[in-house]
């Protein structure tokens, strides 16, 4: 097992930056050295997008990483589209043995990794290779960052099963509050969840009015994550 966390989620849009983003921040806060990998990123126009709005952009300056923006995102492509269908319509082609190998070397297992997926657990990356595929061949702990709105049971449910399935014990749940509603779905969302799954609730992020994006947000996202149930979570693994 590496030391780390792959971080996946339900869908596209749930939180998994933000959660990155969170986690990048507390673990410089606590001057816990590590690393943050994005495989693949879709929707980078341009040097100045990478450099100004990008999931690598974003967690880069939570977290105070030194590492060059290539370094956190070996592959990006231009339109805002899953991987596979992006790389596809740029004319290039990428196998998951090249990512895979790629995403491989850049892990130190001495050093904590923090690994965001895209899209949700079968998004496709290359020809026959999901994101699945990606977190059995990299073997950290699993992160689902869901949200909590109706219908979001049903997909966190079949996210899990689907790991467990695969015998990837998932290391735990974020749920996060994607929207300003705050109806019946989302003030029982965990008790329903749980009702179903003994799954591990690592954190539940509320809504923010401005999207997160400084320090400000970290701080007060970091406040709602159990910081000793993850580590303890992955040392369990
Ligand atoms: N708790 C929150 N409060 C307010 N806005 C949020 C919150 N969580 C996420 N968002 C916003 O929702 C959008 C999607 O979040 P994010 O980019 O983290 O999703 P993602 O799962 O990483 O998406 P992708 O699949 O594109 O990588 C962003 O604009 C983000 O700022
Ligand atoms: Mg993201």
């Amino acid at each position: 097992m590496n030391n780390g966390f792959f971080i996946t989620g339900t869908d596209t849009g749930v939180g998994k930056t933000v959660v990155a983003a969170t986690l990048a921040y507390a673990l410089h806060q606590r001057h816990i050295s590590f690393s943050y990998i994005k495989p693949v990123e879709s929707g980078i126009s341009s040097r100045r997008h990478l450099e100004n709005d990008s999931d690598a952009a974003l967690v880069k300056r939570a977290g105070f990483l030194p590492e060059a923006l290539e370094e956190i995102v070996p592959f990006t492509f231009r339109e805002p589209l899953a991987p596979l269908l992006a790389a596809r319509r740029e004319g290039v082609n990428l196998s998951g043995k090249e990512l895979g190998e790629t995403i491989r070397a850049r892990i130190k297992p001495s050093r904590l990794t923090l690994v965001e997926g895209a899209g949700g657990l079968l998004a496709p990356l290359c020809p026959n290779y999901l994101i699945l595929d990606l977190i059995k061949e990299l073997k950290l702990p699993v992160i689902v960052v869901c949200r909590t709105s109706l219908g979001a049971v049903n997909h966190t449910l079949l996210t899990l099963e689907r790991l467990r399935r695969e015998g990837i014990h998932p290391a735990g749940i974020i749920a996060n509050h994607t929207t300003a509603v705050t109806g019946v779905a989302e003030e029982t969302f965990i008790a329903q969840l749980t009702e179903f799954d003994p799954v591990t609730v690592l954190g539940e992020l509320p809504f923010l009015e401005n999207p997160p994006s400084e320090f400000k947000a970290w701080e007060k996202l970091a406040t709602h994550i159990n910081f000793d149930n993850l580590f303890v979570n992955q040392a369990a693994q």
